[in-house]
Order: structure tokens, then sequence, then C-alpha cells
């Protein structure tokens, strides 16, 4: 890849500003003072530093957010605030994307990483990886209701959902409950209840594959993946294959 762009990822700059460096001598490739910016080096293999300091390339970025309401799921859009929009110069270098949407109002755990295969394969309906989400639902949640998502509920535009794992966690006038779904149809969890004549009040994914929200993290708050972390979702991938 091009030296400039390597260093920009790892934020020295534009290539305005890699360049100024490397007129100034500042930058080797394999211990050589570099003079052309647009060279390339193999970032694999090639010892590249900067002020005699290596320079360590990361193609990919694994970011953990706990998603506040108010923002969408996507990397742009003309109207409202992105969850892209939250993240610092340093993560967006990276052109990360959100894995999955999840609605403006929901919360909670939201991958987002440049990696587009491992990306693709959570989301994708073959896979199968489980999403599980807490939810408050206006009106008793019911063991026939927990029946009826075990065997497929259908849905208002007349898709048979797959069949869904629901946990009540406290049945009253508000009822508390873990859903676990294996794929991600547009609004599945609130046109579920919807299709059984209940409401979803509040939505938070709680859980993805192996990977579990980071109780820590705040509304709003995100932080890269631990490597055990990115290995355990790897393997999550793999062995649904
Ligand atoms: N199901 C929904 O209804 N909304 C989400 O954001 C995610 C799952």
């Amino acid at each position: 890849m091009r030296l400039d762009k390597l260093l920009a990822n790892k934020g020295y700059g534009s290539r305005k500003d890699v360049k100024a460096l490397i007129k100034k001598k500042k930058v080797s490739v394999n211990e050589k003072i570099v003079k052309d910016s647009s060279s390339h080096v193999n970032p694999e293999n090639d010892s590249v530093k900067v002020n005699n300091e290596m320079v360590h390339y990361q193609a990919f970025v694994y970011i953990m957010m706990n998603k506040p309401p108010g923002y969408v799921s996507a990397t742009v859009d003309a109207r409202d605030k992105t969850v892209i929009d939250l993240l610092p110069d340093a993560y967006k270098r990276f052109n990360p994307f959100p894995v999955g949407r999840l609605d403006k109002d929901t919360e909670g755990l939201l991958l987002i990483t440049n990696d587009g295969e491992l990306g693709h394969s959570l989301t994708s309906p073959k896979k199968g990886i489980e999403k599980t989400y807490y939810a408050d639902i206006e009106g008793h949640v019911t063991e026939e209701d927990v029946e009826q998502f075990e065997r497929g509920i259908q849905l208002n535009d007349g898709y048979t959902a797959k069949p869904a794992t629901l946990d009540i966690l406290r049945a009253g006038r508000i009822s508390q409950v873990h859903v676990i779904l294996t794929e991600g149809k547009f609004h599945q969890v609130k046109r579920m209840f919807e299709a059984i004549g209940k409401k979803v009040v509040y939505l938070k994914r709680v859980q993805m594959g192996n990977l579990k929200l980071d109780s820590a993290l705040d509304s709003g708050e995100f932080r890269e993946l631990t490597n055990d972390e990115i290995d355990s979702l790897k393997n999550d991938v793999q062995k649904k294959s």
C-alpha cells in the first residue's frame, strides 16, 4: 500500500502532512530514509519508522458501542446523527460501519468495524448468529406468548419469523423479557410483539453471538474489543459454517 496512506491511517495527518514529514527526512522504511511519499510498502513485512519509532499497521478496527437512543445505525444520514458521529477521528479514519441496524430509539450492543467479512457473516441469515434483546413490554407477557415465539410468529407483511426464544423475567403491567433471535428483519422484535397484540416500550440489545455488552459502558460510550472477544466472534461465525 502507499506509504502516505499507511501513515495517514495511523494518524500522522493528511497526505500533505505526511509529505512534509518525509521532506524533513523523518520517515524510514527498512532503515532507509524515504524520499518519495508515493512509494509503496508492505505493511506486514516492511519496518516503517517515523522519528525513529516503529509504526505498527492496523488493518481492522473492532469497536463495541453502547448505542444511545436518538442516533441512527448508519455511516451517513441527511437528517439524523449517526453512531459514527460519536467516534473520534482516530476511528473514523478506518471507515468503519455498524454491523446490523438498531432502530433510532433502540439502545445497546452495536459492533462497529471495517471488517466487511466478519460484519457480513454476523448478520447473514444463513449463519443464524443469536442476538439477545432486553425489552420492556406493555401488558402481561404469558406462557402462551412464549409458545407462539417458539412456533414462529407471522409478521404484518406475511413473513413467518424463525422460532425465537422468549424468556419472561418479570410479568406485570409492564413485563420485562429477553428475546433471542437468529435473524434481523426490519423492526423485528417490535413487530413480533405487535403481532401478538403487545407493545415494546423499551428495547436494548445485550448480546450478539458470544459478545456481551460491557456493563461498564454507559450509554454512548464505546471501547475496542479485546483480542479474545474478536477471536470468540470469529469462532461464532466459523461454527455456523
Ligand atoms: N428489533 C427491533 O424491533 N428493533 C431493533 O432495533 C432491533 C430489533
